[in-house]
């Protein structure tokens, strides 16, 4: 009997194609533990992109006009960027959404078989325009240092993959609610069929996970972002490379909001 079990087991793991779908599978718990770890790729990328002031040439397109690009550096950048990665398969995977998904070439390459844990209707939902204007209108100018070094171009690579990092933990919702859906439809269903948004954002909301995020971004900001020498001990209360208490407020006031929204939009889809 444990023999046979040992031996299916070993089956299982030696077909490749059915350890990939497995893996990808995700719970709540696996959903929640992917969110913590993208909360280190979130504070690196506001560290490295604090590292140059402003540089708001970047942004203008009248400044590019000299050299008779349409775009400003920015969209310059990521337009192409998010083009070669097109083209190399980053959209496949179902965790991505581009900024300029208009006109994005093909990808040219074999597609790994992501899993299709999403139901289908996850494709239409990408609110990355209204991260772009919240992240230039309100968050940019938050944490970095006014002034001009010249370096647009790292300033634009820097933007792109902060805009990333945040735009994946946020869409990221589209699974946490399916892992939801999943654990209670019996529960979830008949909220959705009714559209009751607000019975379906308060079971979405757990005041008390929400708070303990905040608080640990806030924690990690502090440690990644502290000098480190081999002479003292890690000090408390010194500079931050990035300020811990914006880290905070980005997760309060704007990623777990908007995670939320897009939970909830992806519930009201489940059905269709
Ligand atoms: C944009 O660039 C142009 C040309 O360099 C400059 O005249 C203009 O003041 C800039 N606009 C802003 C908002 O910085």
């Amino acid at each position: 009997m444990m023999l046979r079990f040992l031996v299916s087991l070993l089956v299982l793991a030696s077909c490749k194609e059915s350890y990939k779908i497995a893996k990808a599978e995700h719970t709540v718990a696996s959903a929640r533990a992917s969110l913590v770890r993208q909360e280190d790729t979130i504070i690196f990328a506001l560290i490295e992109r604090a590292r140059f002031p402003l540089n708001s040439p970047t942004y203008n397109q009248s400044y590019t006009f000299i050299s008779h690009l349409q775009d400003s550096i920015l969209d310059f950048v990521i337009r192409n960027t998010e083009a070669v990665q097109s083209k190399a398969g980053r959209y496949i995977n179902p965790e991505e959404n581009p900024f300029f998904p208009k006109n994005l070439p093909p990808s040219v390459v074999p597609h790994y078989p992501f899993s299709h844990f999403l139901h289908p209707a996850a494709a239409l939902i990408n609110i990355n325009q209204d991260i772009w204007k919240l992240y230039f209108n309100e968050l940019l100018p938050m944490f970095v240092a006014s002034g001009d070094d010249g370096n647009y171009a790292q300033t634009a690579a820097a933007d792109l993959t902060l805009l990333q990092a945040i735009s994946r933990r946020i869409h990221y919702g589209k699974f946490v609610a399916e892992a939801k859906f999943r654990e209670a439809p019996q529960v979830i269903e008949p909220l959705i069929r009714a559209k009751d948004r607000e019975a379906l954002m308060k079971l979405l909301t757990l005041k008390r996970v929400e708070e303990m995020v905040v608080k640990r971004v806030e924690k990690k900001a502090m440690v990644f972002g502290q000098e480190v020498s081999l002479d003292n001990d890690v000090k408390k209360g010194g500079t931050y490379k990035v300020d811990p208490s914006i880290v905070s407020l980005l997760y309060q006031k704007w990623l777990i909001p908007l995670t939320k929204n897009v939970e909830l939009e992806y519930l009201l889809k489940r059905l269709d």
